[in-house]
């Protein structure tokens, strides 16, 4: 009878099930009550009892092996290794881990959906940029200094290509195809030259906003950006202008909000002078409507430009640019919505 068993055990171990009929067929042939281990169990009973003891043991193995074995068939495997022994298959399962939003998309996100509700849409315009709608047509002359302020990625030495520094180049394009009234918002990754630091990035995201049709003043813009500022980080926000320069805009204005950190009180985010900046404006320039078709005798308009990861790192207190682009899942997991 021991040979029986191990032949048994052998048998069993190779068994291969290809459909759940055979699965069954192999129920009926070794487990259920009429199979062969009940069977031998039956056999035992005639044994001596020094044999029952010996024999026993490898019965309850046999019975076990065959039981673990039929398992496995089950769940659509013929080896018991892919099948863990105790494994319930009916168990609910463990909660799976869901990704986050990126939080440089949330923050352009909510600008959209900020801008969207006072009547803004979107355009988009290429990463690889001509002179013209990156330069020229926004009033930067050829060889002015003003093109030093934004350190250029020029493309196969052509100095006519080049990655776009700003998405100011997609109002451009958006006011030579389009006639006021315009108001819409151009989002995406712009490209500068700089050494990679804690507080700058060779490429980074910006937000660009224009709005022109007749009779629209400086009055609009703050009003816009006032708004902007009190749905992005609260009601209390209030706005400051200090005068810029920016070829494309006359006048133009740098804007500050009140510390969203320690409203005004003074910290280190904002350098303990109670206000941090978010974005650079003006009413668009006239030779830039001329340069695009506008008449700049009937129209005017305003702009600005918002660094989209200046407005994350405000939002969420983050101290490292370079955070949002190294895909450090522990930086990552720390915006799971979900
Ligand atoms: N394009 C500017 C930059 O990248 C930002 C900017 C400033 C955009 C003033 C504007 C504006 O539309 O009016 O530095």
């Amino acid at each position: 009878m021991k040979e029986k068993v191990e032949a048994l055990v052998r048998e069993i171990e190779e068994f291969i099930a290809t459909s759940a009929t055979e699965v069954e067929q192999f129920r009926l042939k070794y487990i259920s009550r009429k199979g062969i281990i009940p069977e031998l169990f039956q056999q035992l009973k005639k044994a001596s009892a020094e044999e029952k003891k010996v024999l026993g043991k490898h019965l309850n193995e046999l019975k076990k092996s065959a039981e673990l074995k039929f398992k496995a068939l089950s769940a659509g495997s013929n080896t018991l290794t892919s099948v863990e022994a105790d494994f319930d298959i009916t168990l609910p399962p463990v909660g799976g881990k869901l990704g986050g939003i990126h939080p440089v998309s949330a923050t352009r996100d909510r600008i959209i959906e900020i801008f969207e509700r006072i009547g803004f849409n979107t355009s988009e315009g290429p990463e690889i940029e001509d002179d013209w709608h990156n330069f020229s047509a926004l009033n930067f002359p050829e060889n002015h200094p003003a093109r030093e302020m934004q350190d250029t990625f020029f493309i196969e030495k052509n100095p006519d290509i080049a990655l776009r520094t700003h998405t100011s180049s997609v109002q451009i394009r958006v006011m030579e195809n389009n006639q006021p009234p315009i108001r819409t918002l151009s989002l995406g990754r712009v490209f500068r030259n700089e050494a990679i630091s804690a507080r700058s990035h060779c490429f980074f995201h910006q937000c660009e906003g224009l709005y022109v049709d007749e009779n629209v003043s400086f009055v609009d813009l703050k009003q816009t950006l006032l708004h902007f500022a009190k749905e992005m980080f609260g009601k209390d926000t209030i706005t400051r202008y200090r005068p810029s320069y920016f070829p494309f805009t006359e006048p133009s204005a740098e804007i500050d909000i009140s510390c969203n950190i320690c409203k005004g009180e003074g910290c280190p985010m904002c350098k303990y002078t109670g206000w941090v900046e978010i974005a650079g404006s003006g009413m668009v320039d006239p030779s830039v409507l001329e340069n695009c078709g506008i008449d700049s005798q009937k129209y005017t308009g305003f702009a600005f430009g918002i660094g989209l990861e200046r407005i994350a790192i405000l939002r969420h207190q983050i101290g490292d640019i370079r955070l949002f682009s190294q895909n450090d899942i522990r930086f990552l997991k720390q915006f799971r919505t979900l």
